[in-house]
């Protein structure tokens, strides 16, 4: 295991009962307050993916606009945001995805990512999956290859890497 991994597991800070009873809810701003932390996560995921021909770093709203800028500089790619609806002002493609309760719309700007793109999609979380795998599919019906997802913490127990059709998922982290 990376040196580096237990600093940035103590410095994600759990907080039971948010936003409601049951949830633990994993705060990745005190990460953030970790300078140390804070850069040797984005470092680890530079590391895994300056040498992949990755062309898009596409970013989930909202915590995968903290970790993906500084990942898509350091690589060398585009960075693209995954939005909630009606955020964007261009021309854009949507995907639904079902939460806990009810469903949320993901939206992608037409023409931010072309055919043949290389992707990489970064949020913080995984839980269910359902994220990641609608924007997964945004980025698959625009023609690009997702070469794989990359969050900060994963929560084993809510199989969400089983939702990702085969798609690799990379995580630094797992919570309960
Ligand atoms: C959280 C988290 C992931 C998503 C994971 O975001 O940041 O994006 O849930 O859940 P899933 O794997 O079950 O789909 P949330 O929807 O709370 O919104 P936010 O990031 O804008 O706060
Ligand atoms: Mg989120």
């Amino acid at each position: 295991q990376d040196p580096r991994l237990p600093r940035i597991s103590s410095a994600i800070r759990v907080i039971p009962d948010f936003p409601k009873p049951g949830i633990m809810f994993q705060d990745i701003t005190t990460l953030l307050l970790d300078t140390k932390a804070f850069k040797d996560t984005i470092d680890l995921f530079v590391e895994r993916y300056r040498d992949q021909n990755i062309s898009v770093v596409a970013g989930v709203e909202a915590r995968g606009f903290i970790f993906g800028p500084p990942i898509a500089l350091a690589i060398g790619a585009k960075f693209v945001p995954m939005r909630k609806p009606n955020k964007l002002p261009g021309e854009v493609i949507s995907e639904e995805y079902s939460l806990e309760y009810g469903t949320d719309k993901m939206e992608m700007h037409v023409g931010a990512v072309q055919a043949g793109d290389r992707a990489l999609v970064i949020d913080d979380l995984i839980a269910t999956g359902g994220t990641l795998c609608a924007a997964i599919k945004l980025l698959e019906r625009v023609g690009a290859q997702v070469v794989e997802c990359a969050c900060v913490i994963e929560l084993p127990e809510l199989k969400g890497r089983e939702k990702l059709t085969g798609k690799p998922l990379f995580v630094l982290v797992k919570g309960a």
